[in-house]
């Protein structure tokens, strides 16, 4: 499985990702690492392990539509069979979304259809929720409101803060992802609806 992975951040996600990819028995490969800026620690990550990077700034674009599809370009020049969006902190645009419908997953830090948006666990934590996690989803034309592929549960501590919660969120995250993609590089995985099933679409 050819993995495009897209990046804003500290790239914990990503690193989880390229430490799997090291063994062959999980037959995925990260191709490229696409970001949105430089000087972040998760393009570093890339580069140590030898990978390929790009970065395409919305602020380089006249209009945003053209830093979309530049970024769908470079995308599709490593010719993946699944991008994922690992903390990358822009929404696509249509013709990106198009390019790569019903192939490009995203990782959201909370139990969604809640807490959607830049800051699920701030969100969750203010709610008061006694539990949240993390979510997988196809990313479609909505925020944070395509198919799930996979959720995990974590508790919210009496004693909790935003970081501390995020932080338990994304060791969650992290092992749901790679699982995931394991899962979808040995079996595939194919849309009921808004079900995601793993294995091929029977007739
Ligand atoms: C993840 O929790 C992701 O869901 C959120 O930001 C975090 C990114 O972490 N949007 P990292 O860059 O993978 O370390």
């Amino acid at each position: 499985l050819r993995l495009v992975v897209l990046v804003s951040g500290t790239g914990s996600n990503l690193q989880a990702l390229l430490d799997a990819c090291a063994e062959p028995a999980y037959a995925t490969e990260v191709v490229a690492v696409g970001a949105d800026r430089d000087g972040i620690l998760a393009l570093e990550r890339a580069e140590q392990a030898q990978i390929p990077t790009f970065v395409l700034k919305v602020e380089d674009f006249d209009a945003r539509e053209a830093w979309d599809s530049a970024l769908m370009e470079q995308t599709a020049a490593y010719a993946p069979d699944l991008v994922v969006s690992a903390g990358f902190m822009k929404l696509v645009g249509a013709s990106f979304l198009a390019r790569f419908a019903g192939r490009f997953l995203n990782t959201h830090p909370a139990l969604l259809p809640s807490f959607p948006g830049m800051h699920g666990a701030r969100d969750a934590l203010e709610y008061g929720v006694k539990v949240t996690g993390a979510t997988l989803f196809v990313v479609d034309e909505g925020v944070d409101t395509g198919a799930i592929v996979a959720q995990a549960v974590v508790p919210v501590e009496d004693d909790d803060t935003e970081e501390t919660l995020h932080e338990r969120i994304k060791v969650a995250e992290r092992r749901m992802l790679v699982d995931s993609i394991g899962r979808i590089a040995r079996e595939g995985f194919h849309l009921d609806g808004r079900r995601v099933r793993f294995g091929a679409a029977r007739p």
